[in-house]
């Protein structure tokens, strides 16, 4: 059985095939880069609508598949924005109406996590997903995602990507920050905020851009934010491993492709004597694959959706969804 997913809740637009055996067969994907300002909806709307039908051809070509031999269309139904998953649900609608074939819509919070399951062959983890929007704990237990832990304000990565925009650097910013921060030297005091197993970023944010318009060194201060922000997740993240009593635990989501941070959660478990995996990176971000992925689990546990069924929902929440395949 092959899946193709479509992504397109923000940002990126993607495009992924796989198999039963969540081999990925191709995975492909644009993304919008605005020169000033951030994100606006309706732009990268456009974006998406004109890089959708290019991205499922060039998908099927690297695939070495004929679209009519695809199983299932999936998509992002959620949460995002919504011109984007408007302008995706309408491309997805169409494929699968063309091909005759069923279609699923598809947690965009749980993707991110079934992908790295999937991947990683980790049954039951405890898992970090941080990423631009969303920065949660979550695990599993009767039939829901549960959230343990949740930002009270911004993403983290919405935080480094503000950051960045602020002292000049290209979006996202999070890959940026984190070679500026290798050269870091002194850890400057930032704003530690940790509730139980919830964090807030956004006086770390004010914090830090007060520091660089006092004129401190920019690798020191992003040294800074990621030994502060990374600090804040590892501890949330321990506390739910503890909580729940589970054993591993699992990243998902863009910032999970930095490389301290993994350290930092990665000695967390080990001192617990617990295992960290992460899937491959173009897997963490944004990307078609973990939505294809995400879909077939679904369609092959839960009943076959009508495409009047099929509509977006901007505030999809991660714990809304029933996990049928678990
Ligand atoms: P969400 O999943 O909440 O809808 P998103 O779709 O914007 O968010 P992803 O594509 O999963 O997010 O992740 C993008 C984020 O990952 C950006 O904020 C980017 O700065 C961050 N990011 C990517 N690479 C790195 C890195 N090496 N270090 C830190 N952050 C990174
Ligand atoms: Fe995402």
């Amino acid at each position: 059985m092959l899946s193709l997913g479509i992504e397109g809740t923000a940002h990126t637009v993607g495009v992924g095939i796989v198999d039963e055996m969540c081999r990925v067969l191709a995975n492909v994907s644009a993304t919008v880069r605005p020169e000033t300002g951030g994100i606006h909806p309706r732009e990268a709307a456009n974006h998406h609508a004109e890089r959708v039908v290019p991205l499922i051809e060039e998908a099927a070509a690297k695939a070495g598949v004929r679209l009519n031999e695809v199983d299932l269309v999936a998509f992002s139904r959620g949460p995002g924005l919504g011109p984007c998953l408007r302008t995706v649900a309408t491309a997805a609608r169409a494929l699968a109406l063309t091909l005759d074939k069923p279609i699923v819509g598809v947690n965009h919070c749980v993707a991110h996590l079934e992908i790295g399951r999937g991947r990683c062959k980790c049954d039951d983890p405890v898992l970090l997903y941080a990423s631009g929007g969303n920065t949660q704990v979550i695990a599993y237990a009767a039939g829901r995602y549960r959230v343990f832990g949740e930002t009270l304000d911004i993403g983290i990565g919405n935080m480094l990507d503000k950051f960045g925009r602020e002292v000049g650097m290209p979006f996202p910013a999070g890959p940026s920050i984190e070679k500026h921060a290798k050269d870091g030297k002194e850890l400057l005091p930032l704003p530690y905020s940790v509730k139980g197993m919830d964090v807030a970023f956004s006086g770390l944010l004010t914090a830090a851009l007060t520091l660089h318009r006092q004129g401190v060194r920019l690798e020191d201060l992003c040294f800074s934010i990621q030994e502060t922000a990374f600090a804040m997740l590892t501890e949330v993240t321990e506390r739910a491993m503890a909580h729940v009593d589970k054993g591993d635990v699992l990243l998902g989501g863009g910032v999970v492709r930095n490389q301290r941070l993994r350290k930092m959660v990665e000695r967390m478990a080990a001192d617990r004597g617990a295992r960290m995996f992460v899937p491959e990176g173009e897997l963490c971000v944004d990307n078609g694959a973990m939505i294809a992925w995400t879909g077939l689990l679904q369609h092959k546990s839960g009943p076959r959706v009508a495409v009047e069924e099929t509509l977006i929902d901007q505030r999809f929440r991660t714990d809304e969804v029933e996990v049928t395949w678990r």
